[in-house]
């Protein structure tokens, strides 16, 4: 049950709650992940062409975000198309870049669309080739004129100023062809013997230079020099005119990149006479645009520095490149590790979290799932308290009833016994009758009630009905001691009762038998009680000021009453209260509605049994000769606080017995009792005065000492305390039957011993 109790509540209450935590968990986790994105500026790189050139530096740039981890690249490559280009700018666009680096194709196509993105707000940087407006953030990339000329000065000086040469152009209206023509022809100027046979138009490719050349139909064995406006092209000027047989010409291009079929290879080769090195610097160009990005200071114009390749520095650097691709793999490999590590580290985190907020969940349901517990407990406790609170309140109300109860079913019971009832008319002892059977219907409900509220066993009343026949017994062997005269009119009764009534009601009962004392609480009745000491105090339980708990404890407890019958007369009828009573003390438990013979029953009994201790201290020593302890003695050994008092009492007076001065004041004091509390004390537990008890012990020991010594009379009748022989002789005989002499002289004690 509880367990489905469980599930209901987590289905309820926890499930909905913990799937709340964790869509919060989700949304923390994924802002986390997208806060380390945030951090990335995007970069498009759109490169006008694919070539081993571009891949060099697109090498470079990737290289650098190793350095600028906050970087992300995107490439495209136009293939030399200008469509192409603007509709990759435009992708671009859409996507959201941070920063733009092209290398235009054509300047006047591609230009608008550059200018287009720079209006947005996005810096641009152009690199290697240029634009025909000023709208660009930063440029990077070598002097193309610059490169043109010195390649015209270059071939000038191998021709020693004369020669025919012919110019391979890259594609038209890219801006290094248009510079690197420009630059060449400026240098070759002033150069007259020089003569430039033509600028054929290529667009970049070893293709486009071969087709141009067979399209130019030309004696290429007059041909002393041909200028590639890059590599590619020269090379591939080489394979058309060096199938001449005659062929002299010698070939030089730009570009002078390293690697497999690259411009420092060919010059190596003797393929080409020179190349001029055109840089990529792709880690510059990077560097260029985080500083933009992240508002550092830069350079609007950055030149790139190139250099000659002839075949006296080309090996050179070749081995200087190859060394630099090593290193640059080492680094790659270095970042691939880093990169791994670094990802590594991403699972990791990610597990951690998952793990974290599976614990924190854990605990949450643990939280819950003790919350509820709590919960449940404190209502649990509140339901019992308030079953608790119920109970008390019914039991009350049924106690309540039972003190009215007991003044209503005793007088009629007393009513019942009079004379005037016996002579009543048919009709007065119908309604009496009535009158007796409701009241003894009304005390079974209210038994019932008490029964109902304690069904569960916790606690029960006093009296079942098995107890109650028991009791119907009781009283009917009771009744007939109360009827053979036990009244003693010399007792005296405390009645300690808080409800003026009972204590009327208990008067009428008890005082045609005893003397009778009245306390309104615990109390008076203690102070009374220790003034008066009763021979039995009959007490309530409820009482203010002092319950009737405390009181009988407080009876039993002090030495001038603890030897003092004590019945408790109570409405609280629960066996829990009758086992609070046994345990303060009483000697008897009665509860309201009681029957008056059944107390005077209980009564009697106790004042009875208080007399057998005076049998047990005479016996005493009839006993010990006699070996075995008479019924009086049993009876007595369980009340051995009484006991030792008495045992105290004869202990002191046989010490004592020369002392003829030995009075009942010398007795108190050692006792710690008044004269009066002494005498009350003794005479209840023995039935005789405390000096008819002095003269007894007295006796005794007077008698042991006749039968042991030699002693006289009137010497023994000194030692035990006597002043007088003579009348030590009378109580001697009236104690004993026989006189001190006759006993000297072996007779046995008589039948008072
Ligand atoms: C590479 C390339 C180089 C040339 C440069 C001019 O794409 O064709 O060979 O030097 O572009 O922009």
């Amino acid at each position: 049950m509880i367990f489905f109790e469980i599930i209901r509540r987590l289905k309820q209450q926890v499930f909905p709650a913990l799937s709340y935590i964790f869509f919060v968990l989700c949304v923390c986790f994924f802002c986390e992940s997208c806060a380390e994105k945030e951090h990335k500026y995007v970069i498009g790189v759109s490169q006008c062409s694919q070539d081993i050139w571009r891949e060099k530096l697109n090498a470079e740039l990737t290289m650098g975000t190793y350095f600028h981890d906050n970087v992300e690249l995107r490439f495209a490559s136009a293939d030399d198309s200008d469509e192409k280009q603007i509709k990759q700018i435009n992708q671009f666009l859409d996507e959201g870049i941070d920063l733009l680096i092209v290398a235009p194709n054509q300047v006047a196509t591609v230009t608008p669309t550059i200018d287009k993105v720079f209006d947005k707000g996005i810096p641009v940087i152009v690199f290697d080739r240029k634009t025909d407006s000023q709208k660009y953030t930063a440029s990077i990339g070598a002097d193309n004129y610059e490169m043109g000329h010195q390649m015209g000065e270059y071939i000038a000086t191998e021709l020693k100023g004369k020669g025919k040469v012919i110019e391979i152009m890259g594609l038209k209206g890219s801006s290094p062809a248009i510079e690197r023509h420009e630059g060449f022809l400026n240098a070759i100027e002033n150069y007259p013997d020089i003569q430039v046979v033509a600028s054929l138009q290529g667009d970049w490719t070893e293709e486009s230079a071969v087709n141009a050349l067979k399209d130019f139909s030309y004696d290429y064995s007059q041909i002393d020099f041909v200028f590639g406006q890059n590599d590619r092209m020269a090379v591939g000027a080489s394979k058309v005119i060096g199938k001449n047989k005659n062929a002299k010409a010698q070939y030089c291009g730009i570009d002078g990149l390293p690697g497999e079929g690259g411009g420092i290879e060919c010059v190596r080769d003797s393929i080409l006479k020179a190349s001029y090195i055109y840089p990529t610097h792709g880690d510059e160009v990077l560097q260029l645009a985080v500083n933009i990005l992240e508002g550092k200071p830069f350079k609007k114009e950055n030149p790139l520095k190139a250099a000659l390749v002839t075949k006296d520095n080309a090996k050179v650097l070749l081995l200087q490149s190859e060394e630099m691709k090593k290193q640059e793999e080492y680094l790659d490999q270095l970042h691939n590790r880093a990169d791994g590590y670094l990802q590594q580290l991403d699972s990791q985190r990610l597990i951690m979290f998952l793990a974290v907020g599976a614990i924190v969940l854990l605990l949450l349901l643990l939280v819950f799932i003790y919350i509820y517990y709590l919960q449940k407990a404190r209502m649990n406790e509140e339901r019992e308290k308030m079953t608790r609170d119920q109970l008390d309140f019914y039991t009350q109300v049924s106690h309540e009833l039972r003190t009215p109860l007991t003044l209503i079913e005793g007088p009629l019971e007393q009513l019942g016994a009079t004379k005037e009832m016996e002579h009543a008319s048919l009709q007065t002892s119908g309604l009496f009758s009535i009158v007796r059977r409701n009241t003894g219907q009304l005390t079974q409900l209210i038994n019932k009630m008490l029964d109902m509220q304690t069904s569960n066993g916790v606690v029960s009343l006093q009296s079942s009905s098995a107890d109650e026949m028991a009791e119907t017994h009781l009283v009917e062997t009771l009744k007939e001691d109360v009827t053979s005269d036990n009244s003693d009119t010399s007792k005296t009764i405390l009645v300690v009762d808080d409800n003026a009534d009972i204590r009327a009601y208990l008067s009428t009962i008890l005082q045609d038998r005893y003397q009778i004392a009245l306390a309104a609480d615990g109390s008076q009745g203690l102070a009374l009680a220790n003034e008066i000491v009763p021979d039995l105090i009959v007490s309530d339980v409820m009482m203010p000021v002092m319950n009737g708990l405390e009181f009988c404890q407080r009876i039993k407890s002090g030495i001038a009453t603890s030897h003092i019958p004590v019945i408790l007369l109570t409405a609280r009828a629960l066996s829990q209260h009758q086992v609070e009573g046994y345990e303060s003390g009483a000697d008897a438990y009665i509860t309201k509605p009681f029957s008056p013979e059944v107390l005077l029953a209980r009564i009697t009994n106790l004042l009875h049994s208080r007399y057998q201790l005076k049998n047990l201290f005479t016996a005493t020593n009839e006993t010990k000769e006699a070996g075995q302890p008479t019924d009086s003695a049993k009876t007595a050994s369980s009340e051995t606080k009484e006991n030792t008092f008495i045992q105290k009492f004869r202990q002191f007076v046989e010490e004592n017995m020369s002392d003829s001065g030995l009075n009942v004041e010398t007795i108190g004091a050692e006792l710690g009792l008044s004269r009066v509390q002494l005498y009350r004390k003794v005479k209840a537990l023995t039935g005789v005065s405390p000096v008819e008890l002095v003269r007894t012990v007295r006796l005794q020991r007077g008698r042991e000492l006749l039968q042991t010594t030699d002693k006289t009379v009137s010497e023994v009748a000194y030692e035990v305390g006597f002043s007088a022989p003579s009348y030590f002789t009378k109580c001697f005989k009236d104690e004993f039957g026989v006189s001190p002499s006759e006993m000297q002289g072996g007779a046995e004690a008589g039948p008072n011993s």
